[in-house]
């Protein structure tokens, strides 16, 4: 049945034809099937006025254009067949677009991603208001499927397919001086024009256009971006080179885990070779449908939800906000070293004024110097511009006492990761901070509670447990003590969020949720080692898993060092099955830090690593593995999901999606299996339950499944 939503309003202005999208009741335009249907019939009337000169289309929403498709439409699709109907659908109102009988002029302002670029790349020109909000590209491949209503098809013949490539098999995002240089948008509007100025801008746009050589000018310049690639793309030869490039360069990027990029592809390069686009839209339809039924499209779909519903959760059950939230505008940061730099580069690049504060000044400007670095790597990929930089490096200052801290609304610490000196110094600055200020603690495995206690404010006290590096790791677990209160918790959450990170809430106990459950995989790969497994063909086998890296190689990025101390601590707390038997203290003993001093269980020689044969005498031998890939997979990775069932069962987080969130943005697990709990489900209880019965025959106790596994067995429940 049609649904009447009228989401679109269409007005006539001296012979132009305007079009404004505004989905009543919506924060974000959205082209669901009911939207869509509406603009069927719009364009079915539009095609037959000769009355007008050209098109306009805009949105009524100011910082949003088109958000995307109904993701909900596509969740439940298990027939290839539907997809592809899905998709034709779509392709079919686009192409009327494309055939209307004048100029259409797309105005971007906001979000104009997936279907919504579709949309413009229907048009005849975009212009795009030059705003923080504006984001242009096509992230389907990021839920697993490929853009199906036209995306690779008119993108590469727009843009070339090179720089199409770019956009279609990564997903990014790109603002609007990027989708300029691009050859996406034709004209830049400068931000300073208000939303309600852009009908008008638009309305210039048409008619100066009317002018034939206006005209030829905006095509020019397009076809100038890149005019070395269009040359290769134009013959059958040069095009088989760029695609066997992007092929190879896909491989190495997915290892063949995520087959949209691969479909993607195939989308692109038979359709660019057939002149009708009509012929390349029926194979995108029929691609697009073969994606979207894998299972790591119904993976990565849920995971985008997941994420959807961290953005929506304040931290703390059954809580309003009006009591006693607070704003956090000045931020301390006590130590200046690996952390304490990152996370002030972190403030200042959220327009956050940092104050830093270490032992002495020469610590200081290290700290200054990490941060400079990260914004430097910015400036280099033209993502900032160097007066960006600069505004954003003069937001942090430092110093080697307190000057400076007592306007601090929250004050973050990152110093050495020992009690009694953190102890210490929290007891200071509790008399010399006025007493608004929140205190966080950035420790990796040192109790929040006893940390609170020692200052007279435990209720405005929390851990605040960045990830290294801070600029890229998106997870913050946000460590709730006995006395923290949820104030502090929701406004600490609220932050994270502020900030661009993504936070979860863990009860204060050792390792908190995401180091005690990689505690036990990286303890099973130390006794894989000293049973006699051989280091490559272990990273290899939970490469292929999916982690990012192995685990031998993460304890290298770790360091050894940091490593065996959180060893020790999960160890003293929670018994053998987190026991590393003393080898990295050997390890370390020797020099070895790891990746940080050159040297780990690999060697590291400028970009390369090779492992370093001498490290074998360091791991005991205590048999003799001759295991196959799944073994190794099987006894790295059911440990997590036991562990995580007990970290369940103690409440240390509040439901599996926050497992699941911890693990995928702390750690890399791989989104393509949804989250750790995610991947239990779909394994089975039933067989994981199983599995770790006969590893725990085999190898002992540390095996033993949870008792919340063997509940859910005998229940025939589910994490989710
Ligand atoms: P780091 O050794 O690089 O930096 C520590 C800094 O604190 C040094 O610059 C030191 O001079 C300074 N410092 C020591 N005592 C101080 C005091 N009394 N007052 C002011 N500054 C003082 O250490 P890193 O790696 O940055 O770790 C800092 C904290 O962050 C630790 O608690 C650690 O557990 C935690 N952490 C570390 C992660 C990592 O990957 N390195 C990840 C997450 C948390």
């Amino acid at each position: 049945m049609e649904a009447q939503i009228l989401a679109f309003r269409f007005e006539v202005e001296d012979n132009l034809g305007i079009l404004t999208l505004d989905t009543p009741n919506e924060k974000v335009n959205i082209l669901s099937t009911p939207v869509m249907q509406e603009l069927n019939k719009f364009l079915d009337e539009l095609n037959s006025r000769t009355d007008l000169q050209a098109l306009i289309l805009l949105s009524g929403k100011e910082g949003n254009f088109i958000a995307g498709a109904k993701i909900e439409e596509i969740e439940n699709i298990t027939d290839p067949k539907d997809g592809a109907e899905k998709a034709a659908m779509g392709q079919a109102v686009f192409s009327k677009i494309a055939a209307l009988p004048f100029p259409t002029i797309a105005v971007i302002d906001g979000a104009c991603v997936g279907g919504g670029l579709e949309l413009v790349l229907a048009c005849d020109y975009r212009l795009a208001r030059d705003s923080e909000k504006t984001r242009i590209g096509l992230p389907e491949v990021r839920l697993g499927i490929i853009p199906g209503f036209g995306g690779t098809q008119r993108l590469p013949r727009l843009i070339g397919i090179q720089r199409a490539l770019d956009f279609i098999l990564t997903g990014k995002l790109v603002d609007t001086q990027r989708a300029y240089r691009a050859g996406i948008v034709d004209r830049i509007i400068a931000k300073e024009f208000p939303h309600a100025r852009l009908r008008r801008l638009g309305i210039d746009f048409a008619q100066e256009i009317q002018n034939s050589q206006s005209r030829e000018r905006i095509v020019a310049r397009r076809n100038r971006a890149n005019p070395q690639t269009f040359l290769l793309e134009k013959n059958i030869l040069g095009r088989k080179v760029l695609f066997d490039q992007a092929r190879r360069r896909t491989l190495a990027e997915t290892k063949g885990h995520y087959p949209a990029a691969e479909l993607a592809l195939e989308a692109v390069e038979k359709g660019f070779s057939k002149k009708d686009i009509n012929e390349g839209l029926k194979i995108e339809a029929e691609l697009l449908g073969k994606a979207v039924v894998t299972s790591v499209s119904k993976n990565l779909v849920k995971v985008f939800y997941l994420t959807e519903a961290v953005k929506k959760d304040s931290g703390v059950e059954n809580y309003f906000p009006q009591s006693g939230m607070q704003e956090f505008h000045k931020i301390g940061v006590l130590g200046a070293g690996l952390m304490g730099g990152g996370i002030a580069q972190l403030m200042a690049h959220n327009g956050l004024p940092a104050r830093m504060k270490d032992i002495n000044l020469a610590a200081v400007a290290k700290g200054m110097e990490a941060a400079a670095r990260v914004f430097n790597e910015s400036v280099k990929k033209r993502r900032m511009s160097p007066k960006e930089m600069q505004n954003k490096m003069a937001l942090i200052s430092g110093s080697a006492d307190y000057s400076g801290f007592k306007n601090a609304d929250l004050v973050i610490e990152a110093i050495v990761e020992i009690l009694e000196v953190k102890k210490k110094v929290f007891a200071e600055i509790d008399t010399l901070l006025p007493p608004h200020t929140t205190l966080a603690s950035n420790t990796s495995s040192l109790p929040i509670t006893e940390m609170a206690r020692a200052t007279k404010r435990p209720d405005k006290f929390a851990g605040l447990h960045f990830f290294n590096p801070v600029h890229r790791m998106p997870l913050i677990e946000v460590i709730r003590g006995a006395d923290t209160s949820d104030a502090t918790v929701a406004s600490l959450v609220a932050f994270s969020k502020k900030i661009g990170k993504t936070p979860i809430v863990v009860k204060d106990s050792p390792g908190f949720l995401v180091n005690r459950i990689l505690g036990a995989y990286m303890a099973e790969a130390g006794r894989l080692l000293a049973e006699g497994a051989a280091i490559e063909p272990l990273d290899a086998a939970l490469v292929e898993f999916g982690m990012p890296v192995g685990p031998v190689n993460l304890f290298d990025e770790v360091g050894l060092d940091v490593a065996a101390k959180v060893s020790h601590i999960l160890e003293n707390a929670f018994g053998k099955r987190m026991s590393g038997d003393g080898m990295l203290d050997k390890i370390v003993e020797s020099g070895r830090l790891g990746k940080k001093n050159g040297k780990g269980f690999y060697i590291y020689e400028g970009k390369n690593k090779k492992v370093d044969p001498a490290i074998y005498a360091f791991i005991p031998k205590t048999g003799k593995f001759d295991g196959s890939a799944a073994e190794m997979q099987d006894r790295c990775v059911l440990p997590m999901i036991n562990e995580a069932a007990m970290c369940l069962a103690e409440g240390l987080v509040r439901r599996p999606a926050d497992v699941d969130v911890g693990m995928i943005f702390g750690t890399g697990f791989p989104p393509f299996r949804g989250g750790l709990l995610r991947y239990a489900d779909a394994r089975g209880i039933d067989n994981i339950v199983g599995k770790l019965e006969t590893l725990a025959g085999k190898y002992g106790e540390r095996f033993k499944p949870a008792e919340r596994l063997m509940e859910m067995k005998q229940g025939g429940k589910k994490f989710y």
